[in-house]
């Protein structure tokens, strides 16, 4: 396909702020939502595991299983969450790609919420009935089909986000032989080796992870020391295992690249990539605070935020001369004020205070009270809500009365 049809394909309307701010917040929320995406099914797996798990640290097993289900059930929130942001801005410089990708595979993407909701019910479920059996043996029967559902909504994302690559293909995709097929139910580009690289990682994340809830655990009066060896041993297993497993997986994917970016395969990005897992597994056995080891997971996930996207400028402009910098601006100082003020006030506002409340209560042993300094950061979170529903309406009122 050719630029000048590519670029047709644009939103007349341009873009309201400088593309690089969409391409860099692309990139950004993409790390914070496959962190969630990581934490989520690391969780999820070592709790399905851990249940039933027998042996002499079947009671260590037991807890962990409990509490790693605690974290996926919420982690599975916030990924979702997470997702939209680098949904919309996909979408707002790349939309003559996304959009394409999408129609062609129309049952897929309307299928991925379909995926989602089941997958979301399933695991509600299986939370249920774990929590019924209390003690007592519970099946991970949902628990098990959820978890796969996820995974199938992670290679839809993947379907979706492979076909945007492949501009040349998409006239033969829709009409194979000049016979057009406007089903929407063709899966027609991805990469098994790119998919699991993406789900592998989940494990030294969830490592790194673990080592974080280790060290939160270690500072709480009367915590059992064999199971905080429990977690330590177990995080860095998952670190050192799941680091190589995923390194292996990203080697595959770079040598399967298609012919034309195969050049990528030797570029800094994907030595970055493997040099990011390789940081992570050797601090694993060397660094005994959980809580750095955590945030250098998350820049792990950021290294491959900037892989993906290095890729995709390969093919996209290296390749196919489309230009995401170049889109059309039509300033918004309005929207993009309001996007960061919303981001770092209210934003910054609701973390501190779920966060701090979070942290807090859950270092505390029987009935919690909010510290002052908690009940004032809650009621400025409120306010700070009321204010930006208040500029909502005020704001559309005078669009619509001046
Ligand atoms: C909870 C299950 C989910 C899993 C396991 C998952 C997993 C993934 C994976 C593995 C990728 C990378 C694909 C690739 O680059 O090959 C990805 C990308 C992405 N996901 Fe998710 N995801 C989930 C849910 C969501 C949801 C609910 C949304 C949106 C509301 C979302 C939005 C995105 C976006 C926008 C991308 C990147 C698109 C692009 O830049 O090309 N994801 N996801």
């Amino acid at each position: 396909m050719d630029l000048a049809t590519l670029e047709a394909l644009r939103s007349p309307a341009g873009v309201p702020s400088h593309p690089a701010i969409f391409l860099a917040l692309g990139v950004v929320t993409w790390a914070l939502h496959i962190m969630a995406v990581h934490v989520t099914l690391g969780s999820l797996l070592l709790s399905l595991i851990g249940l039933n798990k027998g042996g002499d640290q079947a009671a260590h097993w037991r807890r962990l299983s409990y509490m790693a289900l605690e974290h996926g059930k919420i982690g599975v929130s916030i990924a979702i969450v997470l997702g939209v942001a680098p949904l919309l801005f996909v979408q707002v410089i790349y939309d003559p790609f996304w959009f394409v990708s999408n129609v062609l595979s129309a049952r897929w993407a309307i299928g991925f919420i379909v995926l989602l909701l089941v997958a979301y019910w399933l695991l509600w479920l299986h939370y249920g009935l774990v929590r019924k059996a209390g003690e007592a043996s519970a099946s991970v029967f949902w628990g098990w089909i959820s978890f796969a559902l996820f995974l199938a909504v992670g290679f839809v994302m993947h379907l979706l986000t492979s076909q945007m690559l492949y501009p040349d293909e998409w006239l033969q995709w829709y009409a194979p032989d000049g016979v057009i097929d406007a089903s929407g139910s063709g899966a027609h580009a991805y990469n098994p080796a790119r998919y699991a690289f993406f789900i592998l990682l989940s494990l030294p994340v969830t490592g790194a992870w673990l080592l974080g809830c280790r060290q939160y655990l270690a500072g709480r009066a009367e915590e059992d020391a064999t199971y905080i060896e429990f977690l330590r041993a177990l995080g860095v297993r998952l670190i050192t295992l799941g680091g190589a497993l995923a390194v292996a997986a990203l080697l595959v994917w770079m040598l399967t690249l298609p012919a034309k970016a195969a050049g990528f395969a030797y570029s800094p990005w994907s030595v970055l990539m493997a040099a990011a897992v390789v940081v992570l597994i050797v601090l694993g056995h060397k660094v005994a605070s959980g809580y750095a080891l955590a945030a250098v997971s998350l820049g792990v996930e950021l290294t491959a935020g900037v892989l993906r996207e290095a890729l995709r400028l390969d093919i996209l402009y290296g390749v196919h001369g489309y230009n995401p910098l170049n889109y059309t601006v039509n300033m918004d100082w309005y929207s993009t004020l309001l996007f960061f003020i919303t981001f770092a006030v209210l934003g910054g506002l609701a973390l501190s205070f779920m966060l701090a409340l979070a942290w807090q209560s859950g270092r505390t042993r029987g009935v919690y009270t909010a510290s002052p300094l908690i009940a004032r950061l809650a009621d400025w979170t409120l306010i700070a809500s009321l204010a930006w529903v208040a500029q909502y309406f005020l704001f559309g009122a005078w669009v619509l009365l001046r």
